[in-house]
């Protein structure tokens, strides 16, 4: 199950729809709103935000994940902190519970990153 559920691939224009409906009301791409700027997301380090004032939780867990490296956003620790953020970070995040809207938000982040993705607005 968990190898299938891993080869699902995401959709960028789903996860459009997706960020515009869960996300935009806290986050954007040009500036902070009640959340961090999500900006060239992939590849950013952890609390990479400028004046983005983040928790005591999150600060901690990037503190731990740097000295592997790991508090780069990639699509793996994306993932993982919109499935469960508590467990990752500690973060009281808002929670996506679906593994293929994920994968949709997590393929439509990667691709506005790159500017590989041409359509919609930075919200
Ligand atoms: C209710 C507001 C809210 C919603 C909805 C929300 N976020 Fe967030 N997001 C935040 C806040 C606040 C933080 C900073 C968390 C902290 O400091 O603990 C954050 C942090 C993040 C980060 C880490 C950014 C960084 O600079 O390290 C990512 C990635 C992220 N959110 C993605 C998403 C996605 C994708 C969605 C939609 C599925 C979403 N968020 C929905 C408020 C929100």
């Amino acid at each position: 199950m968990r190898r299938a559920e891993r080869q699902v691939k995401g959709n960028a224009v789903k996860g459009e729809t997706l960020f515009k409906n869960m996300c935009a009301g806290c986050h954007s791409f040009a500036s902070n709103k009640s959340g961090p700027s999500l900006d060239k997301i992939f590849n950013r380090p952890m609390l990479g935000a400028k004046g983005f004032n983040y928790s005591a939780a999150m600060i901690s867990a990037n503190m731990r994940l740097q000295k592997t490296e790991d508090n780069y956003w990639n699509k793996t620790n994306i993932m993982a902190f919109l499935a469960n953020p508590v467990a990752f970070s500690g973060s009281n995040h808002f929670v996506v519970g679906e593994h293929q809207k994920r994968n949709d938000l997590a393929k439509f982040l990667k691709d506005k990153s790159r500017g590989v993705y041409l359509f919609g607005g930075n919200y």
